[in-house]
């Protein structure tokens, strides 16, 4: 019996490529994919493109057997050169480098996922949404809170009616100085750590209380009781500090602080604050701090995401080897009761749901209804390209706003559709109104 298979790319091989995509491709080479509608499927990592290949020779070396035989890349042409050898591309670049290779993948016809934020502008997601209708594949992004148990909670409390009109609320995660002063300290220049993490919650927030697309067909059987939420995106603010990873009038920041608002079509709010940084001191007690508030008409949510339980101190070795408030649930590796030892978490599993995604397309059933199921899984509103459009509209709102508070401007607002355009800047005591974006968002 000859197997279906998926030769798997990986552009940029960095943290979260060692955190997330290795242990999904470790697994899956070992076990293979298997699901009833598309059978069992080899899932291989055949390629990798990164900037020096330093990397991606040490993996090779460090990862032995557990791993088949792939293809490296590296130079400033890398990504071009692994195209011919995958038929799926896994992007992993810094933020502002998304955009290229997605863009080139989907042009060689390959389907691609691409790491939070998918990209930077609006102008970005709609050549990338284009692209992929063109080529027939999908374009899919990674935002794994949506699969922490935690917040598909969330979202069924709300989709249930148990939680009811989301009033406001605030999210925070904040980050490790090693983020930004060694892990990122070559791609730091210009940065915020907004557009790396807010990201997350942004997302959270606009698929947890406004997405209200329809289940995919393999979901039919979920029950929906649920009135419609047609709020719309309205403003956007923001804040930022720098001097620490930077210089104090530089462009590259330390924190932000995100304001997001909805309108509902009666006159009501919803208003979101998303705080961020990523110069919290490394001897904190866990690697990243992220805390969560929702109030509704009739409740309250309140989450954190490190903080699930677990606290523990081994002298000497906590909480610089091991954190004191573990989060095991994204990503950990444990030693199964039947002895085997595993790395799982729903940062795997989110990896895993888009390999499926493919197979389902590519080998799901009979060659003459690919377009059916290729539709139906880019009906998936959690990480299609196509749903992403609140999310880069408030990213590029966000570095924005902080592009004109670096040249002296603070406090401008970024509205989203009015007359004037899709994503409008204002800024303080003046009349002109800058268009970012002008199409509806
Ligand atoms: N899902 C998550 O929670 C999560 C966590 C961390 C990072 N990320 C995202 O993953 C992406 C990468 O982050 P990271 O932490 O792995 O960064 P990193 O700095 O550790 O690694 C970046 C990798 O990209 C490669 N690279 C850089 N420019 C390239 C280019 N032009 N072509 C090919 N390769 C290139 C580098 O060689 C390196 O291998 C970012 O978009 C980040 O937002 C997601």
């Amino acid at each position: 019996m000859t197997t279906n298979k998926l030769r798997a790319g990986m552009i940029g091989m960095g943290m979260i490529f060692d955190d997330t995509y290795r242990p999904f491709f470790e697994r899956v080479h070992a076990d293979g994919m298997f699901r009833r509608d598309f059978g069992l499927i080899e899932v291989e990592l055949s390629g990798v493109a990164s900037r020096t290949g330093a990397r991606a020779q040490k993996y090779r070396q460090a990862a032995g057997n557990r791993i088949g035989p792939f293809v490296s890349f590296s130079g400033t042409d890398a990504a071009q050169q692994l195209l011919p050898h995958v038929d799926v591309v896994c992007v992993a670049t810094p933020d502002d480098r998304h955009f290229e290779a997605a863009r080139l993948a989907l042009e060689a016809g390959k389907h691609v996922l691409i790491e939070k934020p998918s990209v930077l502008t609006l102008q970005e997601l709609d050549q990338l949404d284009q692209l992929a209708r063109k080529q027939n594949v999908l374009a899919k992004v990674v935002y794994h809170k949506l699969a922490d148990p935690d917040h598909k909670k969330l979202r069924t409390h709300y989709v249930d009616g148990n939680l009811r009109h989301v009033n406001n609320g605030y999210c925070t995660l904040l980050e490790p100085k090693s983020i930004s002063g060694s892990q990122f300290a070559e791609w730091i220049q210009g940065r915020n750590p907004g557009t790396y993490v807010a990201v997350h919650y942004i997302k959270l927030i606009d698929f947890t209380f406004g997405d209200r697309s329809p289940h995919a067909p393999r979901e039919e059987s979920v029950t929906r009781s649920l009135t419609p939420t047609n709020w719309r995106l309205a403003r956007i603010t923001c804040n930022g500090q720098r001097g620490i990873v930077g210089s104090a009038a530089g462009s590259t920041w330390d924190s932000v602080q995100l304001q997001v608002v909805y309108a509902y079509p009666d006159g009501r709010e919803a208003a979101f604050d998303i705080h961020t940084s990523w110069v919290t001191p490394d001897n904190f007690p866990g690697y990243v701090d992220q805390e969560v508030q929702f109030r509704f008409d009739n409740g309250v949510w309140n989450a954190h995401q490190r903080k699930r339980g677990v606290e523990m101190t081994i002298e000497g070795r906590t909480p610089g080897e091991f954190k004191i408030t573990p989060n095991h649930h994204y990503n950990g590796s444990f030693i199964e009761p039947w002895g085997e030892r595993t790395q799982r978490g729903y940062g795997v599993e989110i990896i895993q749901k888009f390999f499926e995604e493919v197979a389902y397309v590519e080998f799901g059933g009979p060659s003459d209804q690919r377009l059916q199921r290729l539709s139906a899984m880019r009906g998936l509103t959690y990480n299609d390209v196509s749903a992403d459009r609140n999310t880069v509209a408030i990213v590029q709102a966000m570095e924005a706003l902080l592009f004109r508070q670096a040249a002296g401007q603070p406090g401008c607002v970024v509205e989203v559709n009015t007359p004037r355009g899709g994503l409008v800047l204002l800024t303080p005591g003046k009349s002109e109104a800058t268009v970012l974006y002008a199409e509806r968002v």
